[in-house]
């Protein structure tokens, strides 16, 4: 048995990271047996479970979209707020049921509440209904830990505070066939003083560029149509390898693949580079959608995020992405009710919200983590308050995504069309080139393709249109 210690998973320690083959379990444990994924939280999330699915796949088990049918459950968590890991015990306690209903019944838990402490603690004592843990660190060893728990039928938990090598080679099973995650760089070293992410995911590990290109070609290959290069901080890539080849070097790499659409997430401000913004600006299969997290307003409360930048020096970074890069759509996060904010520091986010017009933003309350500098700090403001403040944000940045999107009434639109929508056979959906969902009538054998749609209509949080003509 192997625990999380977040003393461990706070220390960078400086010796260089090594890469490893994946190496499959030669057998077939899973064959006649089926498994359900349930992924929670963000893309990276996501993306670990397509590895998940394959390796399981190659153990014999068949994936069922049922989770109350299936033979085993894995839940991939996150604990990037307190909502996300409420969620996770819920689900635990409708699996302590049905396991009650179901004693073959297998269940692992995996994902960023692996990794804390307190969680696996809990999870040992009180949820003896987890057949094993295994954190984010050590995915590759999922047959090896499956199959100690299958031969001792004793609770198995596998958690490394610390990361060990950088795994390459791992099966995946893709979501998309025409639109693929590709990590570029596991790990945060930024410390944002309310984020728990740099002691889940450990330090930035970033993969060689030769790791990424490969992966990128074959999806060319392969008929892909985009690429998402994902990241906690992508901006920050290379600068823990001892080499000058950073985000705008890859960035135009991958670009020079040929794959139509290329896209990033997220960005940090602090690295983000004029030479970065050039590369956006040559190629235009570089998507013109920025997520650019800007936090707070106040340079009060930045400061007391640790976020390293000013909201003048993001003022000017995001006016000249806005200069240099035609037509482009900026997103955003904000935090609302951090510990200290006033009135006047929130009216500063408004404020700043109201220069910006974001194109879309992701708005959270401020939520306690465990050990981070954050939680450390007094938070006196009531809860009311907090959601008082998030609804006075929302009602406005609400309002700017449908201004942006009213301005497209008319316009032509490229669009990588995903599939059907819920309202029927014939409603298309997709994304543009900007990242804003669209719905149009077409047929079946338009989905993964980019096509040319003309908008008709603008909602809040998506558009409606007429097809024009295909690309392809
Ligand atoms: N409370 C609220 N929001 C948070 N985020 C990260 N940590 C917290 C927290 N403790 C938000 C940030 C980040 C996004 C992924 O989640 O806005 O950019
Ligand atoms: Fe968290 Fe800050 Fe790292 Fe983003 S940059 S993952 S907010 S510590």
């Amino acid at each position: 048995m192997q625990l999380p210690s977040y003393k461990e998973a706070r220390s960078r320690k400086r010796q260089t990271v090594k890469i490893e083959e994946y190496q499959s379990l030669k057998e077939s444990f899973g064959k006649d047996k089926t498994y359900y994924i349930k992924t929670y939280g963000c893309q990276m999330n996501e993306h670990d479970s397509e590895n998940i699915k394959a390796i399981l796949e190659e153990l014999g088990f068949q994936e069922n979209l049922e989770m109350e049918k299936s033979d085993l459950i894995i839940l991939n968590t996150c604990s990037i707020r307190e909502n996300a890991h409420n969620k996770a015990f819920g689900m635990l306690g409708r699996l302590k049921h049905l396991k009650e209903t179901r004693p073959e019944l297998i269940i692992g838990i995996c994902g960023c509440m692996a990794q804390e402490e307190g969680v696996v603690n809990e999870i040992l004592h009180k949820y003896r209904q987890v057949n094993f843990v295994f954190g984010t660190h050590n995915l590759h060893r999922l047959p090896y830990i499956l199959k100690k728990y299958l031969d001792s039928k004793q609770q198995e938990i596998e958690v490394l505070s610390v990361e060990g090598n950088l795994i390459e080679g791992m099966p995946v099973k893709r979501a998309s066939n025409h639109k693929a995650f590709v990590n570029i760089m596991y790990g945060c070293d930024k410390f944002c003083t309310y984020c728990i992410v740099p002691y889940t995911r450990g330090k930035q590990r970033s993969r060689k560029k030769e790791d990424i290109l490969k992966e990128v070609k074959a999806l060319v290959q392969e008929g892909y149509q985009e690429v998402t290069l994902l990241g906690q901080n992508v901006n920050a890539y290379g600068k823990d390898q001892n080499s000058e080849y950073r985000m705008e070097n890859l960035l135009e790499d991958v670009a020079k693949t040929k794959i139509p659409r290329v896209r990033f997430m997220t960005s940090h401000p602090w690295d983000f580079t004029d030479q970065m913004i050039e590369v956006i600006a040559k190629y235009p299969n570089i998507m013109p959608a920025i997520h650019l997290p800007v936090q707070s307003g106040s340079n009060r409360i930045l400061k007391l995020m640790g976020r390293r930048y000013t909201r003048e020096e993001y003022i000017s970074l995001f006016d000249k992405i806005k200069e240099k890069i035609p037509n482009v759509s900026i997103s955003t996060d904000i935090i609302v009710g951090f510990p200290k904010e006033t009135e006047k520091d929130f009216l500063e986010t408004l404020d700043l919200v109201k220069y910006c017009k974001y194109d879309n933003a992701f708005t959270f309350i401020y939520s306690k983590r465990e050990n981070t500098a954050a939680c450390r700090l007094e938070d006196k403001i009531p809860l009311k308050e907090k959601e008082n403040r998030l609804y006075q944000l929302n009602t406005i940045v609400n309002d700017y995504f449908l201004k942006n999107n009213q301005k497209l009434i008319g316009k032509t639109v490229p669009v990588l069309v995903d599939g059907h929508n819920e309202n029927g056979k014939t409603e298309l959906f997709g994304y543009t080139d900007t990242n804003k969902l669209i719905n149009f009538n077409g047929n079946d054998s338009l989905i993964g393709k980019i096509v040319f749609v003309k908008v008709t209509n603008a909602k809040t949080w998506s558009l409606d249109g007429e097809l024009v003509e295909s690309r392809n």
